[in-house]
């Protein structure tokens, strides 16, 4: 008896997240195609300029972002894309490029000397 219940009760529990998690997901991919344009599709840029931004640190992506929008990094253009988003939504993108796992080892900011 106590094992089919809690069966259902995560059965429940996963109808109720899954939606929620599969929503948010869509919604963080959407913020981040505005970024596509420059940075190539899902981030990997061709020939890293812009910087790839596909698999880097999710903490180190928010950080430049923040840097950005503060004004704090100097930038060409990225100080005026980061003020479009609130610092979830940015936090959401960051999350999204993070996740993906297929950038070239070129986009490491070790690799390239970093700021
Ligand atoms: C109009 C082209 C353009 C768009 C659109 C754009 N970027 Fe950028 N991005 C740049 C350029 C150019 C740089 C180099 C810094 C600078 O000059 O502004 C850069 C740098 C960055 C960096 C620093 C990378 C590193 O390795 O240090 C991050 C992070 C970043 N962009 C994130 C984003 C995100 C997230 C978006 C979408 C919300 C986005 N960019 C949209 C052109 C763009």
């Amino acid at each position: 008896m106590k094992p089919a219940m809690t069966g259902r009760v995560l059965a429940l529990a996963a109808l109720l997240g899954a939606p929620a998690q599969a929503q948010d997901a869509s919604y963080a991919r959407g913020l981040a195609a505005t970024c596509f344009t420059c940075h190539g599709t899902d981030g990997q840029s061709v020939g890293g300029i812009p910087p790839s931004l596909a698999g880097q640190d999710r903490a180190y992506l928010l950080q430049q972002m923040m840097e950005f929008k503060a004004g704090k990094r100097p930038a060409t253009i990225m100080h005026q894309h980061a003020k479009g988003y609130t610092d979830e939504q940015l936090a959401l993108i960051a999350g999204y490029f993070a996740g993906i796992k297929s950038a070239p080892a070129a986009a490491a900011p070790a690799a390239r000397g970093g700021y």
